[in-house]
């Protein structure tokens, strides 16, 4: 399985942690950075690690920042991702099991190395159960199809108007 990994600066040391761990058991990483502590925006790596795993280029990813909440936020802008704050072996579990998690974000400021490798090895070895898991998938799926359409539309207004000033 091919994981593509990214962080910010306050995360870095636990992403190359977690790198070699993770290599160590014979997963391809693909590193989106960040590649040192210099201060940088969590969006630039949520939107890199989001989108290879979107079109299809790693099967999963995992983002890593100081809490592992902004860059989860900015993750779940991109349609398509589901991506799981975990900070417990419970919560990685069921974000694949019911949610079908695509994204584990974790907070290098809020838990241990230890624990975070403990938690992405069950977040990675964890399969979806699908069942009514996947009835409400698909209700997501409709929020954000919904808000897409409604967004065209306004666009399309938008241009007409313009058109006709
Ligand atoms: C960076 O200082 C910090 O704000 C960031 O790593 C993250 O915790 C944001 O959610």
């Amino acid at each position: 399985m091919k994981i593509a990994l990214g962080c910010d600066h306050a995360a870095y040391q636990l992403k190359e942690q977690l790198k070699a761990h993770l290599q160590e058991q014979g997963f391809e990483i693909e590193d989106f950075g960040t590649f040192d502590e210099s201060s940088v925006d969590y969006p630039d790596y949520a939107f890199f690690v989001g989108k290879a795993v979107i079109e299809g280029k790693c099967e999963r990813g995992i983002l890593l920042c100081g809490t592992g909440i902004g860059i989860g936020i900015a993750a779940n802008k991109i349609p398509g991702i589901r991506a799981a704050l975990c900070h417990d072996l419970f919560s990685a579990e069921a974000s694949r099991q019911h949610n079908n998690a695509n994204i584990l974000t974790m907070g290098a400021r809020v838990i241990q190395p230890d624990l975070a490798m403990q938690i992405a090895d069950i977040w990675l070895k964890t399969e979806f159960e699908g069942g009514r898991h996947q009835r409400r998938l698909d209700k997501i799926t409709n929020i954000e199809d919904t808000m897409a359409a409604e967004r065209a539309q306004e666009l399309a207004e938008l241009i007409k108007d313009r058109e006709q000033a």
